[in-house]
């Protein structure tokens, strides 16, 4: 596992514990739920593991099982949707990387799927990861507010060609244009802020989080989903490839419309500094239970990769 997979930054509120421990449970939870490497055909599933234990951040399902607390519920009433909502992602990382699509070697701080296992298995394992989101929400707990069909259609549409591929779609086809800042944004709401989104979201049902619970969590997600996508836009071009585990200065490179080519770097700053200022005020409704939302909020914008 990477050591830059933990914050540096650590207040009053022990952030640095609180992602390691998310980070055990999480591994161990989709060690459980992915196919042993062994299983049969053995390459699709030493591909799919490969990919998801590549020492990802993790910051969807902390932000889903910190949902699950600021409602007052417990880690494991979430787990489920914290791993389903890891694998869509992890499969959208997998797709992004493809020579079709971003066409990069690295990822997670190695090398891609496509470059280890050749793009036929690396399309399939991306296949499989999005199927396997879904059988893994199926062992969500039944909730009083929130149906089964409700858990599986919120990650579907915010999975879907409406939003997460769309926001892909709109990506690749805004490669070496200059676009306006409304079509950028709904860029990055689609392909990033929605499944961010969602994992506060699915987290909040996941502990039967009342009507009024879940439009903050909506509002919190939201934000600092598109938050998000700004500062991955602005390490871009201020990291290493080292420190950020994937190849650095690609956006530029890929002509890709992002924040900093657009705005410039300071007001991509400020842009995710408004936004996430945004998303704090969504918390208050739910007091010191959002104390870990709180710090992932501020993480999230203040971090280095
Ligand atoms: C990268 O997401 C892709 C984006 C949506 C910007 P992360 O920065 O969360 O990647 P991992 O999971 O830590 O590898
Ligand atoms: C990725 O956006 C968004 C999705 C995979 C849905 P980017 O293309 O900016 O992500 P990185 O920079 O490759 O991680
Ligand atoms: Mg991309
Ligand atoms: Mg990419
Ligand atoms: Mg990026």
């Amino acid at each position: 596992m990477r050591s830059n997979r933990h914050p540096s930054v650590s207040k009053s509120f022990d952030l640095s514990g609180y992602i390691s421990r998310v980070c055990r449970s999480v591994d161990s939870a989709l060690d459980g739920f992915l196919p042993a490497e062994k299983t049969k055909p053995a390459t699709i599933h030493k591909a799919m593991r490969y990919s998801i234990f590549a020492g990802g951040k993790r910051m969807r399902p902390a932000i889903c099982l910190a949902a699950a607390e600021a409602c007052g519920g417990e880690w494991k009433d979430a787990m489920a949707a914290a791993c389903a909502i890891e694998c869509i992602h992890t499969y959208s990382l997998i797709h992004d990387d493809l020579p079709a699509m971003d066409n990069d070697d690295f990822r997670r701080g190695k090398p891609t799927n496509h470059k280890v296992f050749g793009e036929g298995i690396a399309i399939l394992a991306g296949d499989a990861l999005l199927t396997q989101a879904f059988e893994i929400l199926a062992a969500a707990p039944r909730r009083s507010r929130h149906s089964p069909s409700d858990f599986i259609l919120d990650l579907a549409r915010a999975s879907g060609s409406l939003q997460l591929i769309a926001g892909q779609v709109a990506d690749l086809e805004a490669e070496g244009k200059t676009i306006p800042i409304a079509d950028l944004r709904y860029i990055h709401e689609q392909k990033t802020s929605a499944l961010l989104c969602c994992s506060v979201r699915l987290g909040g049902m996941s502990v039967n989080c009342t009507a009024s619970q879940l439009r903050a969590l909506t509002e919190f997600g939201y934000n600092v989903g598109l938050a998000f996508q700004i500062i991955d836009d602005i390490l871009d071009v201020t990291q290493t490839t080292e420190k950020l585990g994937k190849t650095a200065g690609k956006d530029t490179t890929s002509k890709k419309a992002t924040y900093p080519a657009l705005l410039g770097l300071e007001k991509s700053r400020k842009e995710a500094s408004r936004l996430t200022d945004r998303a704090f005020a969504a918390l208050k409704p739910f007091k010191k239970r959002a104390a870990a939302l709180n710090a992932l909020a501020e993480y999230l914008l203040k971090r280095d990769h």
